[in-house]
């Protein structure tokens, strides 16, 4: 199926995020190889400490990717059997992996209904009547960068324990008190509420810097720690850095530096993880952190383009950018084309290939995956994830675009729904 050609397919390839690696990260990546040191080390020690001030909160630990860093949390919160974490169905599988490898259950949460209370996060009321006596965690997502509204979520979360005599499995938790709140805010780096970053409202926060992210290090990521004064947060710090390497006392710049007899002796504290962040990573992170103001507001200019290319158009429901108190980072532009059932949203994206345009689909529900559905979740339960699915299309959003491109996109989204409305038969809408 063609997508009628106009004078603006000039079929340039759009990718969909190809990364941005300018001379600047090419240099410092030169630097740090050059040094003598290249996993972690002073580089990751500098990016951590500029993360946790462009976030606001107390400190930050870099790793090896979102997944490695969520699963040394839920290790150090003693996450396991028997506890249950609350999560959106409505996610990247990884949200979900990581609480099956501790051998926890995730508790999958449709979308609030009726959709789009909330763009395609969770809101409170959609999370309340799955807390349980065995609720462990709460990890909401914030889907393409906008930022879910988890600002009294603390204070709500300390008023259910205390009416639900709330007892703490593990050390840590008790010293919370009640469950942890875990933000899954793989998308959401720069993103904020009240004009404060995402990273300082959850007692943790954990950003992805894989390729395709708005900030990347290739693979790799970083917690923001936010958690009450009964934790201290260096001392918190320090333990997950020591999980996130294999639980030893002592990383490797440590034992170079340290000197006597005993300098290379290190204890194994407990049956850690490994997913550190290398100097490497972390030296393309600074550079890109340093630039990230700017990047960002190309990111919401060529947002705002495409906002006003499918204004007043029928079929469009926008993504939520911004509204009185929020600002999303702009991670993904993920649109809705209400008018459209699976297939033909399918359709659309292979026209959108036809003519070197990629696009892609955020999220698949999880309970539509063999790995989810084989373990009982089943998509009857999920009808507004799966509503939101059936016609979302996440189109380019990246930093090589310009506003020539996103005209492009947006003028083929247009001209391949409407072949897609013609090879309807007459009279039929399935939507
Ligand atoms: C919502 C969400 N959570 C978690 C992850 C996992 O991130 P990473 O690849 O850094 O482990 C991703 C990655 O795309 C994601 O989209």
């Amino acid at each position: 199926m063609d997508v009628p050609s106009s004078p603006k397919n000039t079929r340039k390839p759009i990718g969909f995020a190809p990364p941005f690696i300018d001379d600047d990260t090419i240099r410092a990546v030169e630097r740090v190889l050059r040094s003598g040191w290249i996993t972690t080390g002073p580089e990751t020690a500098a990016f951590e400490k500029e993360l946790a001030a462009y976030c606001g909160t107390d400190a930050a630990v870099c790793g090896g990717s979102w997944t490695g860093l969520a699963g040394v949390i839920l290790d150090w919160f003693g996450v396991g059997p028997g506890d249950e974490v609350i999560l959106p169905s409505y996610t990247y599988c990884a949200t979900a992996n990581v609480v099956l490898h501790r051998g926890a259950t995730p508790v999958m949460v449709d979308l609030p209904s009726p959709l789009n209370q909330d763009g395609f996060n969770l809101t409170w009321d959609a999370v309340f009547p799955h807390l349980s006596a065995r609720t462990k965690v709460i990890m909401p997502v914030d889907v393409g960068g906008w930022p879910t509204c988890i600002g009294d979520w603390t204070t709500k979360l300390e008023h259910w324990t205390t009416s639900h005599g709330f007892q703490a499995n593990s050390e840590v938790q008790a010293t919370l008190g009640r469950p942890l709140l875990l933000l899954d805010a793989a998308h959401s780096l720069g993103a904020s509420i009240d004009g404060q970053s995402v990273g300082a409202q959850a007692d943790l926060s954990v950003f992805s810097f894989h390729a395709v992210k708005n900030l990347t290090t290739a693979e790799g990521g970083a917690v923001t720690l936010s958690l009450p004064s009964s934790f201290d947060p260096t001392e918190v710090g320090k333990k997950l850095r020591m999980l996130s390497l294999h639980g030893q006392s002592k990383d490797a710049a440590s034992k170079y530096h340290a000197s006597g007899r005993d300098a290379w002796r290190y204890d194994v504290i407990a049956p850690g993880f490994k997913c550190n962040m290398t100097d490497i990573q972390a030296a393309m992170g600074r550079v890109a952190l340093a630039r990230y103001g700017a990047d960002l507001e190309k990111r919401h200019t060529l947002a705002d383009r495409y906002d006003a290319g499918f204004a007043n158009w029928g079929p469009a429901h926008l993504p939520k950018r911004r509204d009185e108190r929020r600002q999303t980072s702009d991670h993904l532009y993920a649109l809705r084309l209400t008018d459209l059932i699976e297939t033909e949203r399918n359709d659309l994206i292979q026209q959108l290939r036809e003519v070197d345009i990629a696009a892609n689909v955020h999220f698949q529900p999880l309970p539509l995956l063999s790995a989810y559905a084989q373990r009982g979740h089943d998509p009857k339960d999920h009808p507004e994830a799966l509503a939101a699915y059936a016609c979302e299309i996440s189109l380019p959003l990246h930093l090589h675009l310009e506003f020539e491109d996103v005209d492009r996109v947006i003028d083929t989204v247009k001209r391949a729904h409407a072949v897609i409305l013609s090879q309807r038969t007459p009279g039929s809408n399935p939507a």
